[in-house]
């Protein structure tokens, strides 16, 4: 058993800790925001995870699993110090990276015998260089530590399963000792035979911006394939699916449609344009792929306009906010620039989202939010398929075409067959599908 102490109970913090905390180790989660960590204690999730509840709550129980905002309680009691805190995309597009180096600071303060500290945040490469002399700085008396990066790669919406059967586990260090901590805590995974990458720290802080990258260029090439499908009069969905079959492609990934948001993939592109940028060489493909991405709600809005014969005044049926299924997280949605747009056109949104509505209503109050798909489509002249949540995949089309006061419907996730559409009267659109009746 390993005595962990998780600084940051965010998606990845949190999933973490929880996980960590069933493989049999001791974890004590540390947040700064009290109001969580009160809400963590009473049993509370801070945010929508499918799963997420049942593992704290049993955790806990088992007394593996504590909450605090102590973090020198955490740290006390710790041989390994995980630092899971946000690192949001700065204004010039580089990762912001106050709040990992502040824990830094922290933690110098309080350390007293030999600890390792890890990044388990996405950081630029140095990070952990930059972060060691921030500790050092801080140390109070001569101690021992070792510097550790263990990037994460659990998605949201599916992260138990993903920290639980990762495909493989990358961890950066320098020395054997802290290479011996990090296999311990990791080891109920070597049953499932999870590779397990060891690297040196640079190394392993270059891969998960590499491995981010990777997803969002190809996300965003078959977006630009369906751009030419649409022209050429050819079907995206099919291209996709038979280049998938290729094993060196994959068919992961290779969905067109309104391409990649969340708080990773738009922040980690910028991030690694500028990592690039400040070691004196460029990264062509990321910054073509962030280009073909940021076009995309427009012209989502371009197809909107077109069914509807324009948009100005339009009541539109919004569905989805959440930058994809299974979780409340709107953080560099489309839905974002699309409800701008849409707002800018002077029309009236009806929004429905099962998860994310409390996020959104904070940045955008005056929306009208509805209880249903189906009251967000009440009277609306269109209909806007977002987030492609398993309950917008089986709409009643018969009731839906009933109540909306127009027939426009866009399907920005490519959810549904135009033939089906068209039976029950309505005008369609989707992504690189719609070589007849789109020329957007
Ligand atoms: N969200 C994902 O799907 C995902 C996946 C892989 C990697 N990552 C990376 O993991 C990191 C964390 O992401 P997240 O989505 O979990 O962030 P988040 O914003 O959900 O959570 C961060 C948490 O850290 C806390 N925090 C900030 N400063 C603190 C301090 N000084 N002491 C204690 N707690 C502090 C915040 O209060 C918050 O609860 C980021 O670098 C992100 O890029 C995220």
């Amino acid at each position: 058993m390993i005595r962990i102490c998780m600084v940051g109970t965010g998606y990845v913090g949190l999933v973490s800790g929880a996980c960590m905390a069933d493989f049999g180790h001791r974890v004590t989660c540390v947040d700064i925001n009290q109001e969580r960590i009160d809400s963590l204690v009473r049993g509370g999730i801070p945010f929508y995870e499918p799963g997420l509840d049942r593992l704290v709550l049993k955790n806990v129980e088992e007394e593996r699993l504590f909450f605090t905002t102590s973090l020198a309680e955490g740290i006390h009691q710790a041989d390994v110090v995980f630092i899971a805190v946000q690192t949001p995309m700065s204004k010039t597009g580089e990762a912001d990276l106050q709040f990992v180096m502040k824990v830094g600071e922290e933690i110098g303060a309080l350390l007293d015998d030999y600890k390792v500290i890890v990044t388990k945040s996405t950081v630029p490469v140095g990070t952990n260089r930059k972060l060691k002399q921030v500790i050092q700085s801080k140390l109070k008396k001569p101690v021992d530590f070792d510097m550790a990066s263990n990037p994460e790669f659990l998605r949201e919406g599916s992260s138990i399963e993903d920290f639980m059967r990762p495909d493989r586990v990358v961890i950066g260090v320098e020395t054997p000792r802290s290479e011996e901590l990090m296999r311990e805590i990791y080891r109920p995974l070597y049953l499932l035979d999870t590779p397990m990458v060891r690297t040196g720290i640079e190394t392993a802080e270059l891969v998960k911006y590499a491995s981010n990258s990777f997803l969002a260029v190809k996300i965003s090439f078959i977006n630009e394939i369906a751009r030419l499908a649409e022209a050429v009069g050819a079907d995206v969905s099919d291209v996709a699916k038979a280049m998938g079959l290729d094993k060196r492609i994959g068919s992961k990934f290779l969905h067109a449609g309104l391409g990649f948001g969340g708080s990773c993939l738009p922040k980690d592109t910028n991030a690694i344009v500028h990592i690039a940028q400040e070691a004196g060489t460029e990264m062509r493909t990321v910054k073509a792929a962030i280009g073909v991405n940021e076009a995309l709600p427009e012209r989502a809005l371009a197809k909107a306009e077109r069914l509807t014969g324009g948009l100005e005044g339009k009541t539109v049926g919004l569905l989805g906010l959440a930058f994809k299924p299974n979780t409340d997280d709107i953080r560099s949605a489309a839905s974002i620039p699309l409800v701008d747009g849409l707002l800018a056109r002077g029309c009236r949104i009806q929004a429905h989202d099962p998860a994310a509505v409390p996020n959104f209503k904070q940045f955008y109050p005056d929306l009208e939010y509805c209880k249903s798909p189906y009251h967000a489509c009440q009277d609306a002249d269109i209909a806007i398929l977002v987030t492609e949540w398993n309950q917008y995949r089986q709409l009643d089309l018969g009731n839906l075409r009933e109540i909306m006061a127009g027939n426009a419907f866009l399907d920005c996730r490519n959810v549904y067959d135009r033939p089906h559409l068209e039976k029950y009267g309505f005008l369609y659109d989707c992504f690189g599908r719609a070589a007849h009746t789109s020329d957007v």
